[in-house]
């Protein structure tokens, strides 16, 4: 029997917990202030939806599927992304009617699957925050999403960081690319890799995301898709980098890059850490525009922009860079209990602390006085109130303020009626002189 968790998984434990929670919330106050709203898809779908979308001969559908045939032998697979099953359900739920707003912005969290090898960076479940936005092909689209990104490391902390775009084109620029490629790449044929003889001819761009020793050396000088843009490409992607300047956001081209998945046209961009310790998984966010996706799945011609980001690495980078997580959870009041005698009357103090709308917490080891003193001092208790046995028959309840030192008795009804004056009360620092 194995009691360990699956190779690539991690359990997020309290501690870590905190930290996720952070980066969810940033992204979703910073997402809705750009008027995103929250999807939620099923964590599997039909094999059909990802392999149609994300592409057949890119790894991630030929190796790193977790699909499976369901007890009802339906071909399903546990989702490796999140924008196939979205353009599934955007199509699916008629998203692109009237009676919705154009464009259609929507923003997701959640956990991905891939059977890739795992290592610092890169897991097999992994989480992303991503988003996607339905129905323009304004240029300026394309950027605002790219600075949303940016804003959002930004308010994370995360300086050291680097956008590099690029463009794919229309259909006219990859055809004509692809065939440029094959004349170029043909004659190393030989010396290529055995995934990239076989994309050669089936999938050439391919060729270009290898992480294989063998074809980096021939890839590296292979022709610049970006000399092959169409009329309406060029138009596109020339106004994209003229709208990042004018917006001040730095930016690099890689006309090399084309990024692991099928489904992308014309703008695609990732974001690098450059924080020392990333090892060799830098990437925290890619994204682009996939604007024959929607008819791909047969939806109508609506174009589609979108990126995502991964929790794992942006925390990896938060630890790289030194940025101190906010602590979330505080706790308001600590009820100390002495003498068996006051058991229940502690809990029905910190329940009505609670429903107050305040944190509170007790202890439930029968611990000593002073240990339930450190527990709260531990768990950085702003007030501290003190239950005994003799207080309870006279229906009072000792408070102080851990900050201030300052202490009062009030009347247990007090504490039930008005907590929320007793803790104003003991928590104004009265400044002497
Ligand atoms: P992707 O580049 O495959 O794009 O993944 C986006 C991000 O997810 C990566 O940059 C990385 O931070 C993280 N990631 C990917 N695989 C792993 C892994 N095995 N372990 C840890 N983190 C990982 C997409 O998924 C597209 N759906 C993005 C998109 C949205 N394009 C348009 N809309």
């Amino acid at each position: 029997m194995n009691y360990q968790r699956p190779k690539g998984t991690n359990d997020i434990l309290p501690g870590e917990s905190e930290k996720w929670q952070f980066v969810e919330e940033t992204a979703r106050l910073l997402f809705g202030d750009y008027q995103y709203q929250e999807i939620r898809t099923p964590m599997f779908e039909h094999y059909e939806v990802i392999a149609r979308s994300v592409g057949d001969t890119t790894d991630i559908v030929s190796k790193e599927m977790y699909d499976f045939r369901d007890k009802g032998d339906r071909h399903v697979t546990l989702r490796p992304e999140g924008t196939a099953p979205i353009v599934r359900a955007y199509v699916e739920n008629k998203l692109f009617g009237p009676e919705h707003k154009k464009p259609y912005k929507v923003y997701y969290t959640g956990p991905m699957f891939r059977y890739e090898r795992p290592q610092k960076g890169r897991l097999r479940q992994f989480h992303q925050i991503g988003i996607e936005a339905f129905g323009s092909e304004n240029p300026s689209l394309d950027v605002e999403i790219v600075a949303m990104a940016m804003d959002y490391f930004n308010q994370l902390g995360i300086r050291k960081i680097r956008l590099v775009i690029n463009s794919i084109g229309d259909k006219e620029t990859r055809a004509a690319y692809r065939q440029a490629l094959i004349d170029y790449l043909e004659p190393f044929e030989a010396e290529l890799s055995e995934d990239s003889k076989r994309r050669l001819h089936e999938n050439p761009l391919r060729v270009l995301d290898s992480k294989d020793k063998k074809d980096k050396p021939i890839v590296v000088n292979a022709p610049s898709i970006l000399d092959y843009l169409s009329e309406p490409a060029k138009k596109h992607f020339n106004a994209v980098t003229e709208t990042l300047k004018y917006l001040e956001i730095d930016f690099e081209i890689d006309h090399r890059m084309v990024r692991g998945l099928d489904y992308y046209t014309h703008t695609i961009f990732e974001i690098i850490s450059d924080a020392p310790g990333m090892g060799a998984q830098s990437t925290i966010c890619g994204g682009g525009r996939y604007d024959g996706l929607v008819e791909e799945l047969g939806g109508p011609a609506v174009p589609g922009f979108g990126f995502a980001m991964g929790i794992e690495r942006i925390l990896l980078t938060l630890e790289q860079e030194d940025v101190l997580v906010p602590a979330i959870n505080n706790l308001d009041a600590y009820v100390v209990g002495i003498g068996e005698r006051t058991n229940m009357e502690v809990l029905k103090v910190v329940q009505a602390i609670r429903g107050f709308g305040y944190s509170a917490d007790r202890d439930f080891m029968e611990r000593k006085a002073k240990a339930q003193f450190k527990s709260a001092d531990k768990q950085g208790a702003k007030l501290v109130l003190t239950l005994g046995e003799d207080e309870l028959e006279k229906g009072q309840i000792n408070v102080k303020a851990l900050a201030s030192h300052r202490e009062k008795t009030f009347s247990l009804e007090e504490v039930y009626q008005q907590f929320n004056e007793v803790y104003d009360e003991m928590m104004t620092f009265i400044i002497e002189d």
